[in-house]
This record gives structure tokens, C-alpha cells and sequence, in this order.
């Protein structure tokens, strides 16, 4: 659009505009003085413009030039010309066009920048607190430019499939994510608090009760949980629910909805998507987020353990462990420094020991723990390995969660190490037949794996009211790309029935329950379709179409990893009148 200081965007003239008259404007990347000849780079979003003065043509414009800094805002007219051959440049858009300016003002002037834009090596606390400065850069441009590209597209796709977009309030109650609540004190109601939703889960639910039947949003949720790479504390999701629909629904639906996103960042997605169950993801990857674009695959060794003479792993899988092997191969030259390192390294991970047999290049077999095997055995595990001469099988035992998060992210460590990931494969699968129930050693108790709205598996119904609860299945199904949690979701409970065994189950009493979320249970007793969800984390998925390791990339405004923003320095304090007028006390000494 033409306004009164822009004719023309810089990066969208060529050769086809010469002898046009324009007004550009934008800020000034760079000036060249060529023994009295200046050239200077202009540049707004949508690319850089070359302008030319030369004090014999226009004295005027060649002072206003010598005076720049770069970074300020300037505004000039003139015509558009074809560059002589010795300075066209090829890898410019606009490389073979330049203007002579008749006209040039200085619109605001900029002080020296903190850091050089295109310096690759400033810190992310200064690329944070100059946050402005940070997004004039081409790759933060680039994405949020594919951020809004990929949101349009989502948007589009699901507007053509009959959703509305509903908002749903920021200020209410606490939501059932289990994360901590941000918590928001009302001054009107002395002591009492909001909870910042950590996702709209309640009210879409409550949308289908209220005959909505298609929703969607792109949403914020607000999570107080340890920061980490692919976690903010506020961040977005593409959150949608769908009534009168079964799991194969909305897998359907949401598959169509990334192949749309992926499509507008220029990856094509084959369709249908792989599935694979919980169980099989942890036993084969050792994660519910698997990466499966390369192998290192685990395998189980239980019964081979359980008929050896090794105690340490016997008195394990006694008390109902189970001990899992990985192959890695060619690393059998590994001095005794190495090994110890990825012992250290399976410890930090949290396994209590780490046992290994290396497969030497000579054929020699090697191992702490060969006394215990008989040859049978031995043949069995490198038969199971596949191992050759030269690599090693590693083995942990322990409980089975914590057999599989060590060995999963020993998968991850090699894989990485070893160069086994083609950063160009997409691996996009589906994760289903999730657990309903995971022990928590903390609490003590059994809590919900994904929420307690999740319907389960009826099949299961009788294992839920015998309290066996670690083997009810839901019908809980995630989605994961390249070994990232893109998304989750369930099918919910619509009867209050089943609600009530799950409640039950979870320790949840009538009046928790009716203080927690009565809302929603006793808005089921009115007519409630049978309904099921999903979420997409908005930023991971940009930040992996992107190929950034950090959602903050994908982030105009992020927070930093202790939940700050550097730039406008929030959290903030609050002052004493603030505080008296909310009903609270500080226990901060000042
Ligand atoms: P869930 O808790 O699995 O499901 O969240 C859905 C997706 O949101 C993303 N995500 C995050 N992204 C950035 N920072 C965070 N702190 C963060 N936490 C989660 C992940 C995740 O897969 N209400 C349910 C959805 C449903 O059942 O429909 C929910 O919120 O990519
Ligand atoms: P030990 O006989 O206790 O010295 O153990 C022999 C080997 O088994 C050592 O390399 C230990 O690190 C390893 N080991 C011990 N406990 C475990 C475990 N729970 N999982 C894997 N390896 C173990």
C-alpha cells in the first residue's frame, strides 16, 4: 500500500520499475564512502535498496549522507535507474536498480546500536534486553515472518473445516495441566486469587457442552514450570475440539491441519502418519517423544538376566525392574577414560550402574559382568544386538521408567554423537494407547498421565473400579516430530460415571472435585455430546520449522530461563498501596 513516505517497499524493486519516481523509506544498513561518491544500503522489511550520492549531481543529498549514522530512519525521492555493469550485484534482489535521491530527510537519527546486527557471536541476554534491535535481524524476521505464514495457514484450514474461533477467559480458575498456577490476587474479592489458564481445557469442553461442536483458538497458557530450551513460561497453542467424534476423528483432522502448517513452510507430509503405541515407543525408543529418524534401537534382556548368575540385576528385576540393552556400535576402542565418561553420563541420567560387554575388533569379548553369563547367554544378547566385532552393548536395570529414560536419552546422546540424525528426514508420528495412570513417588499416589477429563479405554473399565490402575489404557494420543512433543490430546469422559471412577481413582473426594472443577462436571448433567480434543505447541512447532534449537527464536517478546524478560525487566515489584489494595502482605525485608 502506497503511504505519503512509501511508494514502494526497498526489497521489491528491480529493473521493471527504471524510470519510476519513488519515495523509499526504512533504516540506513550501511554507508560506503567511495572517494566522495557514497553508497548506502537502505532497508525495510522487505529487503535492502541501494541509493547513491554524488556531490557533483546533488551536494545536498551527498551532506545529508556524510552525516549518517547507520540504523537511523531516513526518507528520500528520485528515480529509479539500471546500475552501471560495475555495480550490479547478482545476489541482490534488487541488485541491478539504484536511485539517485533529489530528496532526502533524516526522519530519526539512531545513537550507536549496543551490538553490530549482523554479529552471529552477541550474547542472547544482550539479543534479550535489546529485544527491537534483535528483531531488525533478518533471521528473526524470517521467523516470525514463517510464524505468521504457518498460523494463517492453520488458521485457514480450520476455518475451512466448519471450526469457529471462540476466545476463552485468561482470568479464572486453576486448570487440571498440573503445572503451578500463576496466580493473579483480585482486589475486589479480598483473598481470593485467578489462576492464569495453563490451557483453555475446561471451557472448550464446556464449548461442547454449549453446542459449539468445532472449536478452535490460538491461545495462550501460562505455566510456572522449570524453563528449559522448548518450554516459556506464557507460550501459545493451537487448541481445538471437536464433538460427535472418536479418536480416528480428530487424528484425521489434525493430521490435515500439520500437513497445512508444514505445507506453508515449504515441507510436504505424506499422509496417514505412522502410529505407534506407548508401550512400543518406550520398549523400542525409551521415550513417548521418540526420534525415529535413525536406529540404535533398545531391546529387553530380562529373562536372560533373570537365568544368570549377575545378583545385582536378579535382586532388580525381583522387585519387578527390568533390565534393557542398546547397541552402539563401532565404539569398542573406547579407552577406559571414555567409558568412564559414559558411565558418568548414564548416571547423571539417573541409573545406578552401568554394565556393558564390548565386542573388541579382534573378536574378543570383554565385560565386567561376563563371569555371570554362561556362553549360551552370551550368544543369546549379541544374537539379540546383532552386535558385531567392534561395538558395544551397554545394559541398566532398574524400574522400568527409569531403565527407559536412561537408555532414551543414551539413544539420543549417541545418535547425536555419532551423526546418525539427517537433519533433512521429518519424522512425524503418532504416539496412542497411552497409560491412564502414572505413580507418582512423590505424591505417592497414582495422578492422571495426560488430565483427568481423559476418557479411558473402556475395554479397561473393569481394571479402573479394581483400582488396578496401572494398566488402564486411555485413548490419549500425542504427536511427535522428530523426536519433540509437537502436540497432545484426548477423547474426554461424557458420562458421569465414568467421571466418578476416575476421580476416585485419582483420591480426588466430592468436595475437591466440586471446588476444583464442579463447573464442569455438573454442566455434564445437561446434555453433553461426546467429544475430543488437541493441542499443538505453537512455538515448538515453529521453532522446529524454523530449525532452532530455542522456542525463545520464535518468540517476538520471550522470557529467559528464570522467567524474565531483560528488556522490560518484569517481574516487577509491587508498591505498598499496590499490595494494601490487593490484600496482601510482603514478606520481602526492603
Ligand atoms: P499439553 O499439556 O500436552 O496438553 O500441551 C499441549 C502442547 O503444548 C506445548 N507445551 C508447551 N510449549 C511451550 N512451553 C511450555 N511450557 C509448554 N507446555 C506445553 C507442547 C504440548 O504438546 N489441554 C491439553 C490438550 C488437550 O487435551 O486437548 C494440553 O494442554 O507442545
Ligand atoms: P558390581 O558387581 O556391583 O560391581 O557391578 C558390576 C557392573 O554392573 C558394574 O559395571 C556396575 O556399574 C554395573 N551395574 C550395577 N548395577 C547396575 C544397574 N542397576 N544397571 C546397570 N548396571 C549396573
Amino acid at each position: 500500500m502506497k503511504t505519503v513516505l512509501k511508494s514502494h517497499n526497498c526489497g521489491e524493486l528491480t529493473a521493471k520499475n527504471i524510470g519510476e519516481e519513488v519515495t523509499l523509506s526504512g533504516w540506513v544498513a550501511c554507508v560506503r564512502d567511495l572517494g566522495g561518491i557514497i553508497f548506502l544500503e537502505l532497508r525495510d522489511r522487505s529487503g535492502f535498496f541501494q541509493l547513491v550520492a554524488d556531490p557533483q549531481i546533488n551536494p545536498d543529498i551527498h551532506a545529508v549522507f556524510s552525516k549518517l549514522k547507520t540504523e537511523s530512519v531516513i526518507t528520500v525521492k528520485g528515480k529509479i535507474t539500471k546500475r552501471p555493469d560495475e555495480t550490479y550485484n547478482p545476489k541482490l534482489a534488487t541488485g541491478e536498480v539504484e536511485v539517485y535521491p533529489t530528496f532526502a530527510q533524516v526522519l530519526s537519527e539512531a545513537e550507536t546500536l549496543p551490538f553490530v546486527l549482523d554479529d552471529e557471536n552477541v550474547s542472547e541476554d544482550v539479543r534479550l534486553k535489546y529485544r527491537y534491535l534483535d528483531l531488525r535481524r533478518e533471521f528473526m524476521l524470517h521467523n516470525l515472518t514463517l510464524r505468521h505464514k504457518v498460523v494463517t495457514a492453520m488458521r485457514e484450514y480450520l476455518n475451512g473445516q466448519d471450526f469457529l474461533e471462540v476466545e476463552t477467559p485468561i482470568l479464572n480458575k486453576t486448570t487440571p495441566e498440573g503445572a503451578r498456577d500463576y496466580l493473579v490476587p483480585s482486589r475486589v474479592q479480598e483473598g481470593k486469587f485467578y489462576a492464569l489458564p495453563q490451557s483453555p481445557q475446561i471451557f472448550k469442553q464446556l464449548l461442547m457442552v454449549g453446542g459449539i461442536e468445532r472449536y478452535y483458538q490460538i491461545a495462550k497458557c501460562f505455566r510456572d514450570e522449570d524453563l528449559r530450551a522448548d518450554r516459556q513460561p506464557e507460550f501459545t497453542q493451537v487448541d481445538l475440539e471437536m464433538s460427535f467424534v472418536n479418536q480416528d476423528d480428530v487424528i484425521a483432522m489434525v493430521e490435515g491441519l500439520v500437513q497445512s502448517a508444514f505445507k506453508a513452510a515449504g515441507v510436504d507430509v505424506q499422509l496417514p502418519l505412522k502410529r505407534i503405541t506407548w508401550q512400543e515407543a518406550m520398549d523400542r525408543f525409551g521415550s513417548d517423544k521418540p526420534d525415529t529418524r535413525f536406529g540404535l534401537e533398545l531391546f529387553n534382556v530380562t529373562d536372560i538376566m533373570e537365568a544368570s548368575t549377575f545378583q545385582a540385576f536378579k535382586d532388580v528385576i525381583a522387585a519387578g525392574g527390568t533390565v534393557r540393552a542398546i547397541k552402539i556400535p563401532g565404539i569398542a576402542g573406547y579407552s577406559r577414560k571414555d567409558m568412564d565418561d559414559v558411565r558418568n553420563l548414564a548416571i547423571s541420567f539417573g541409573a545406578k550402574g552401568l554394565a556393558w560387554i564390548t565386542y573388541m575388533e579382534t573378536g574378543e569379548v570383554k565385560s565386567p559382568v561376563l563371569k555371570f553369563l554362561n556362553e549360551d547367554q552370551i550368544k543369546e544378547i549379541q544374537t539379540r544386538a546383532g552386535a558385531q566385532n567392534g561395538d558395544i552393548v551397554f545394559f541398566v536395570a532398574d524400574k522400568p521408567k527409569v531403565v527407559f529414560d536412561v537408555l532414551g536419552r543414551f539413544r539420543l546422546y549417541f545418535g547425536k554423537k555419532l551423526n546418525m540424525i539427517n537433519p533433512d528426514d521429518h519424522a512425524l508420528l503418532w504416539v496412542v494407547d497411552f497409560p491412564m495412570f502414572e505413580w507418582s513417588d512423590e505424591e505417592g499416589r497414582y495422578m492422571a498421565m495426560h488430565h483427568p477429563f481423559t476418557s479411558p479405554n473402556l475395554e479397561d473399565m473393569d481394571k479402573l473400579k479394581s483400582g488396578d490402575l496401572g494398566n488402564v489404557k486411555s485413548i490419549a494420543y500425542d504427536i511427535v516430530y522428530n523426536g519433540t512433543e509437537l502436540g497432545g490430546g484426548s477423547v474426554r469422559i461424557h458420562s458421569p460415571e465414568v467421571q466418578k471412577e476416575v476421580f476416585k481413582a485419582l483420591g480426588l473426594d466430592d468436595a475437591t472435585v466440586q471446588e476444583k472443577f464442579g463447573f464442569l462436571v455438573n454442566a455434564f448433567r445437561y446434555g453433553t455430546p461426546p467429544h475430543a480434543g488437541l493441542a499443538i505447541g505453537l512455538d515448538r512447532l515453529i521453532a522446529l520449522l524454523c530449525r532452532t534449537d530455542s522456542i525463545r527464536d520464535v518468540i517476538a517478546f520471550p522470557k529467559n530461563s528464570g522467567a524474565k524478560c531483560l528488556m522490560s525487566d518484569a517481574p516487577g515489584e509491587a508498591t505498598l498501596q499496590q499490595l494494601r489494595e490487593l490484600h496482601l502482605k510482603s514478606t520481602v525485608k526492603k
